[in-house]
């Protein structure tokens, strides 16, 4: 439903600032240069009228210093904001910032994945209350238009999977370990020297950032409320050589991939770990720390959307394209469309779960021993697709004793798969743990 709001004729829209770090710098100098360009797009111009920094003593070249505050909230409580740009990150104090400049009347543009996946019921909720637009294109996939895409382009189609590269840091890091045989460590000292990871780069390695867009793709796409917490998550940091190259022995490469899927009219599943994806998918060639975006529709059938899914520039796009769309809804006095949630759709378990499993395992090298590993996956109702056999050792020296199976199984659900591993640990026959990777886009 489209609603009236504020109308004052030809007067600058006026925009505040939160944050002036990697995003809001770029976001700010593109106001502030091509501010005839949007005054044009949006039918009236746009006045920066205030930016909310921590630290004032720090020197922000470029920009006016008489426009800077470390007073957030009395900038906001001065209530003649039109649209507030969140770019602080984090929860607090984000979200409270965000909940007064609703109250006051204006529009929200953020890039913050972290708080809408936790907070976003709580917000958006204010927001069509207030009749107030909050866009978020940037929270998802930097420069990479996909919230629009999936709350309106293809808001008449019914989206099946959603399959995405959504963390470039960690893209970045399976991409060198797979190209160069580099060890996890040494990839993610490398992303540290770029300033692809941070200095505590948990949110990233452990997959929290992934599954915070995780939850906020599943939500629009299935018209249902996700929170991050609902989300399955794995990481990359137990992910070792020795996967990379079994993997690529079978035609793939482990990717972090974050998954959205429907699995029947009451479930979803969402979910984010490390996957081995075939060579000849198109999510397998997105290298560097670059994100993608696979989406399966009924009648679109199957997009893919690519690009940086960070950095300061790329992310300011995204930004500045919510704030000329934001600014042209509240040129005409209207809001644009909210969130449609209308579903309540279940989040499955991951015991539920369906996928194929690539098992690799270390056995004793002796006649039988295949035989024996066969029956107890198929007594799990595990069937084995492909088998490669090969000597333990990675120099290719076979010491008699005992040797590598890795296998491709067909479909299986999770807690199938959990009661054959705990079986295949307390065989005999079995002489390592038994490392699984889940395998999609076959
Ligand atoms: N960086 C990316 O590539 C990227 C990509 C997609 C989305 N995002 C999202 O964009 C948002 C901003 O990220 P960023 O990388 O630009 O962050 P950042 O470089 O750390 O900048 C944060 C800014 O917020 C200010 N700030 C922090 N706490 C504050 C407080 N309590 N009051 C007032 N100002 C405060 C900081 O002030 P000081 O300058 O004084 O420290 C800084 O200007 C986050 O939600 C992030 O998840 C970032």
């Amino acid at each position: 439903m489209m609603m009236r709001v504020r109308q004052d004729g030809d007067e600058p829209l006026k925009v505040v600032l939160l944050g002036s770090g990697t995003v809001g710098t770029q976001v700010a100098r593109l106001i502030l240069e091509h501010g005839d360009d949007f005054a044009a797009r949006i039918g009236r111009p746009l006045e920066l009228i205030g930016i909310a920094v921590r630290d004032l003593s720090r020197q922000r070249p470029g920009l006016p210093a008489g426009l800077f505050t470390d007073d957030p909230q009395g900038l906001i409580d001065r209530g003649e904001a039109d649209i507030v740009i969140e770019l602080i990150g984090g929860i607090d104090p984000a979200r409270q910032l965000i909940l007064s400049a609703i109250e006051h009347g204006a529009s929200v543009v953020t890039a913050n994945k972290a708080l809408l996946a936790a907070h976003g019921e709580e917000i958006f909720d204010a927001a069509e209350l207030a009749g107030v637009d909050v866009y978020y294109e940037a929270a998802v996939a930097g420069a990479i238009p996909i919230i629009r895409p999936l709350r309106e382009s293809l808001v008449g189609d019914s989206i099946r999977h959603v399959m995405g590269i959504v963390n470039g840091t960690t893209n970045y890091i399976l991409d060198k370990m797979t190209t160069e045989q580099t060890d996890y460590e040494a990839a993610l000292v490398q992303a540290q020297d770029l300033g692809y990871a941070e200095a505590d780069p948990t949110a990233d390695v452990e997959g929290y950032d992934a599954a915070a867009k995780a939850a906020l793709l599943a939500s629009l796409a299935f018209h249902t409320r996700v929170n991050g917490d609902e989300v399955h998550t794995e990481g990359i940091t137990r992910i070792v050589q020795d996967d990379i190259r079994a993997a690529r022995d079978v035609g793939c490469v482990v990717k972090l991939v974050a998954i959205a899927k429907q699995l029947d009219d009451d479930q979803i599943s969402v979910r984010v770990h490390p996957t081995l994806i075939p060579l000849g998918h198109p999510l397998a060639a997105v290298g560097g720390a670059y994100n993608a975006i696979f989406v399966e529709a009924d009648a679109a059938g199957r997009l893919m959307f690519l690009g940086p899914g960070a950095g300061g520039a790329p992310t300011a796009s995204a930004v500045t394209g919510d704030l000329v769309t934001v600014a042209r809804n509240r040129a005409r006095g209207v809001a644009g469309p909210n969130q449609t949630i209308y579903n309540e759709l279940r989040v499955a378990d991951m015991g539920a779960v369906q996928t194929r499993y690539f098992l690799r395992l270390r056995v004793v090298d002796e006649p039988g021993v295949l035989a024996t590993i066969a029956a107890i996956l198929a007594h799990h109702k595990i069937s084995v697709q492909t088998v490669l056999q090969t000597p333990a050792d990675s120099s290719g020296v076979r010491d008699g004793a005992s040797a590598e199976l890795s296998l491709m199984t067909h479909m299986a659900t999770e807690s199938d798969l959990l009661a054959c591993l705990s079986e295949l640990k307390a065989n005999p026959k079995v002489r390592s743990e038994v490392r699984f990777l889940r395998v999609e886009g076959m």
